[in-house]
């Protein structure tokens, strides 16, 4: 039996759905955080965004579905083993609409994010001196509250960043939705592992097909 680490939240619809094209129909009780299948092929557990690398890592859970910009700042190594097609985002620099000075010009840029290892070393590797404050959330606060007057965040439709008189100064990079596996697993069950990404796989091409 695989063990699958999903994240709760918007990205756990959509990898559900895709489960079940596949043949995998998980159910789970309300507020449980483990569902199995009838076939018994496939458990899966169901942990915060942010979590989810760590369960994969120590192995508790040989797969897992999660966000390029999470396994980025969990500093961990994974087997990327399928880029799913649903959940990218854009991830940005953004700041008040009404301030035209360039962001880079700052002497030391100031940013509130969550996701403080990739703004340090975007802009690190640029030779722009930052200094990051860390958030784990409602990060748009911070520019109208002068905690900072620029934020790293992801930009969906971009309506947070309106809501808040923000706008996008530079996009930085755009983040997508892994299949990962802990390296170990993957070695030891390679041919499981491979069945399973196949019929992922074949269950995105039919649908790209009839789409
Ligand atoms: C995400 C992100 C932005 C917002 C972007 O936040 O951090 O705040 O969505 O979406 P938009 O461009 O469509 O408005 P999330 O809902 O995950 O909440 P959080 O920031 O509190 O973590």
């Amino acid at each position: 039996m695989i063990t699958i680490a999903l994240p709760k939240g918007r990205l756990f619809k959509k990898t559900d759905e895709l489960l079940r094209r596949c043949g995998y129909n998980l159910t789970l009780g309300e507020r449980q955080l483990v569902a199995e299948e009838q076939n018994n092929e496939l458990r899966a557990i169901l942990v915060k965004n942010v979590d989810l690398p760590t369960y994969v890592h120590h192995g508790i859970a040989g797969l897992g579905v999660c966000g390029s910009d999470v396994i980025y700042e969990s500093g961990y190594e994974f087997y990327e083993l399928l880029t799913l097609p649903f959940g990218s985002t854009q991830i940005c620099l953004a700041g008040p609409r009404e301030d035209t000075a360039r962001p880079e010009d700052a002497a030391m840029l100031r940013v509130a994010t969550k996701f403080t290892r990739f703004t340090r070393d975007a802009f690190h590797q640029r030779g722009i001196p930052v200094n990051v404050i860390r958030l784990n959330g409602s990060v748009e606060l911070a520019p109208v509250l002068g905690l900072a007057p620029y934020i790293v965040d992801l930009v969906e439709t971009g309506s947070t960043l309106k809501a808040h008189d923000l706008e996008v100064k530079e996009t930085l990079g755009e983040t997508t939705v892994q299949l990962i596996a802990n390296p170990a697993f993957y070695k030891y069950h390679f041919e499981v592992v491979q069945r399973f990404v196949q019929r992922l796989r074949d269950a995105l091409e039919m649908e790209h097909r009839v789409g």
